[in-house]
This record gives structure tokens, sequence and C-alpha cells, in this order.
């Protein structure tokens, strides 16, 4: 089978290793891709944001799977783009409609659905310029702290929490006024602030049925013991200790069900990951966001825990075949670490040098931002490569991903030692 895999960063090297594994795996190309996933198949330059060159890839290709790893794209239509071609009719496409993925690309859309299908989540009103006097009133009045969700994607940053009135207010007219997250924030979603521990759930559902994934725990902040600012992930553990058998069946019938049930209810087209941002507040899952896409840096602990074909898997999603998969994967605990740019998540340089990648074993090494210039290996984004590693008890795969790490370096490498502390 000759499959194009969209995105270029730790997830897709983690996507593209495992899809690489398969029998059924004939051609995999990745677009645009990075240094990791030229080690699995053919680089493309191509953005995975241009529709129409993707479109055309397809077909001069004679691609049969196409796994979109992104929100960007899928937000943007990808997966109807593709559907309404007439050549493409017999593509099989891993990813939710445009309509779909809105569960994503509009805060405001996800918090409809959810109140919409009894879906537990933090209670909330949304706002926009026309209700900006009715907003602040809300605000002056709502317990602390405040939280407000630029309604778009921000990348990972319209997320405020607010620990006083005054700033929530600055906040909210910055967003409404002063377009501080672009069009993206001209409609803000005010919600409760919700106290618990966070977890990642990811399903692949062909809009009927759904297989669950191994659950993961990502670190988003840069600093030890999760203090500073938010990044992209700095690190990942899959399984988390406190996602127990009684806690993921309420995952399943208070939450991925209903949610599957209201695809269907609501009409939308979804073949494809959901993943699921959850928090437990009291022994009660309740979700803080929907991601219509595998999660990064949390792909890089739930693939290399996968032991059945993730091509397998990912037919049976396109051809609504899910209610006859099951799959397996191993007990052990895998942990991945983020080896960041000096700077990140503020301003960064590229360009340096990577040294010590050569394979080694006892830990895979997935790539996020790197490139080969002039036949070396160099830092191309602030997340730059991912160390995952497998042992029975999580504080070895720790150890493991932390020993690899002491051969590599580049110029103002940074990395949290601490991932998973709460549970070693
Ligand atoms: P999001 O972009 O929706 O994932 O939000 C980013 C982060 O903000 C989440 O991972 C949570 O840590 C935090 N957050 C979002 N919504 C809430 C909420 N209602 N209560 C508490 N924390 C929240
Ligand atoms: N690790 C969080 C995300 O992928 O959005």
């Amino acid at each position: 089978m000759k499959i194009l895999l969209l995105g270029s960063g730790g997830r897709e090297h983690a996507l593209a290793w495992k899809m690489a594994q398969s029998p059924l795996t004939t051609q995999l190309f990745i677009a645009p891709g990075n240094t990791g996933t030229a080690q699995c198949g053919t680089n493309v330059p191509m953005e995975a944001t241009d529709l129409d060159a993707v479109k055309r890839f397809c077909i001069t290709n004679q691609i049969e799977l196409v796994v979109i790893g992104p929100e960007d794209p899928l937000v943007k239509g990808l997966v109807d783009h593709l559907k309404k071609e007439p050549q493409l009719q017999n593509l099989m496409v891993i990813g939710p409609s445009k309509e779909a993925a809105q569960l994503e690309g509009s805060k405001a859309y996800a918090k409809a659905f959810m109140q919409r299908h009894d879906i537990p989540t933090a209670a909330y009103k949304e706002f926009t310029a026309d209700t900006f006097d009715e907003g602040v009133a809300y605000l002056q009045q709502h317990s602390l702290p405040i939280v407000l969700k630029a309604d778009g994607l921000a990348g990972g940053k319209g997320v405020i929490i607010a620990q006083s009135h005054e700033d929530a207010i600055d906040e909210f007219k910055m967003m409404i006024q002063q377009s501080k997250f672009g069009d993206a924030g001209k409609k803000v979603v005010v919600e409760e602030f919700l106290n618990g521990i966070e977890l990642s759930v990811f399903v692949v559902t062909d809009g009927k049925n759904y297989v669950l994934l191994p659950e993961a725990k990502d670190y988003k902040r840069i600093g030890e013991g999760d203090t500073g600012l938010n990044t992209g992930g700095m690190g990942a553990i899959s399984p988390v200790p406190f996602a127990d058998e009684t806690f993921m069946q309420k995952v399943k019938t208070k939450i991925i069900d209903p949610t599957i049930q209201g695809l269907q209810k609501d009409n939308l087209d979804y073949k494809g990951f959901i993943f699921f941002g959850l928090i437990k507040v009291q022994n009660e899952p309740f979700v803080i966001e929907y991601n219509c896409r595998m999660g990064d840096p949390e792909t890089e602990v739930v693939m290399p825990r996968l032991q059945s074909d993730l091509v397998a898997l990912l037919v049976a999603t396109a051809t609504q075949q899910l209610n006859n998969t099951t799959i397996q994967y191993t007990n052990d605990s895998a942990c991945t670490i983020v080896a960041v740019s000096g700077g990140y998540p503020a301003d960064f340089k590229k360009g340096y040098e990577i040294n010590g990648l050569q394979s080694k074993s006892g830990s895979i090494v997935f790539h996020a931002g790197t490139k080969e210039v002039n036949g070396k290996i160099t830092t191309n984004g602030g997340r730059v490569i991912c160390v995952t590693s497998l042992a029975p008890r999580l504080q070895d795969a720790v150890a493991i991903s932390k020993e690899r790490l002491q051969d590599i370096h580049f110029t103002g490498m940074y990395y949290r030692a601490d991932i998973g502390y709460e549970f070693q």
C-alpha cells in the first residue's frame, strides 16, 4: 500500500516509524517530514496545509492511504477537499471532515457539542465584540480563577488562567478589542476552573465504533516540577498510573461513548483519531478539550507501546470495520523526554549541529525539529528530539531515556530531567 503521512514533528516520526514496520506498507511518503522520517520513507517537500498540492500528489503517486498528523490541514478542510475529487474516490483518509474538525478548531463549537450530548466539562459562556459589556459583567461576578480561551486555533497559547477579576477583564479586552490572538480570539469562551490532574486519552474511530489506544500524560511546562511557561510538551509517559480500570470505565461510559454517539446524531463524518484532553476531579473525568489528531509528544509513547499493526488499524478505520478490530499493546511503561532549543518556548536559534544521534539499542530517538544541512543533522525547531524508552517500571524507562540523552549534544540543548516525577 502506498501511504502519505502529513506533518513534520515528533508525532509524525513516531507514526512513520510504526507504519514502516507494517507488512502492508509498500511505499511511505512523509510531507514535509524531518530528518527522522527520512529514515522511515521518502520525504516530500510539500506543506500539509497546501490542499491542492496534497490532492495532486495523491493523484500523481496513486496514494491509497493518507494520514493527517497535525490539526491545521484538518481544520482547513483537507479531508473534504480530497474526498470530493472524482479521481480519489478510493482513497482512504484518516482525519475528520472540516465540520467535525471544529471540535478542535472552535472551543465554542466543542463546548456546545459537549453540552448537547451531556458530556462532562467545565461550565462556560461565550462572548464576542457584540456581547462585550455582558462579558465584562459576567467576568466581574465569576469565581476565581477564571479560564479564558480564544475560540480558534492559537498554537496552544490561547488559554489564559486569570487569578484576579482585573487580569481576566484585561485579557478579555486584549482578545476581543486588540486581537491578541488574531481572528482566533474574536470569540472568547469563559469557563469555570477545574482543579485536578490531567491526562490524554486517545481513540481511533470509524464514526460508529472505536478502538481505545494507550493513554498518556504530557508534561507541558518548561520547568521541572511543572513550573514556568507552557510549551508544546516536554515529555510524556504511558500508561498513566492513576488511570486505573474503574476510572477508565467512567471515561468510556461518560465521555467516549457519548462523543461517538454525538458524532452520529449530529451526522459528523469522522474517521480518525480523537484526542480527549481530560482532567480527573475527585475521581470523575471531565473534558478540557478535544483534539482531532494524535498528541505530540504523547504519540512518541503510545506508538512504541502498540504491538498491533498500525496500518491495518487505520485501514479498518477508513473502511468502517473497527467493530471487528482489537489491538494489543505492551504493559511496559514508556517515557519520552523532549530535548529543546535553548530559549524555547520564547525566542531560540536554529541551525546548530546535533551530535550523538547514531543508533544505539535501548531507546528510540524520534526527531521533531531537525533538518539535514550539508550532510549534518541540525536543529530546526523549538522541540528538537524526543527520546523514548520502554521498561517494566516507569522509573527505569525514565532512567534509560536520561542515559541516552547524555550522549546527545547541541548548543543550548535543554530537557526536563523529572518527567514522570509524581509517580516514581
Ligand atoms: P487547552 O488549550 O484547552 O488544552 O488548555 C491548555 C491548558 O489550560 C490545559 O491543558 C489545562 O492545563 C488548562 N485548562 C484549560 N481549561 C481549563 C479549566 N477549565 N480548568 C483548569 N485548567 C484548564
Ligand atoms: N501534547 C498536547 C498536544 O498535542 O496538543
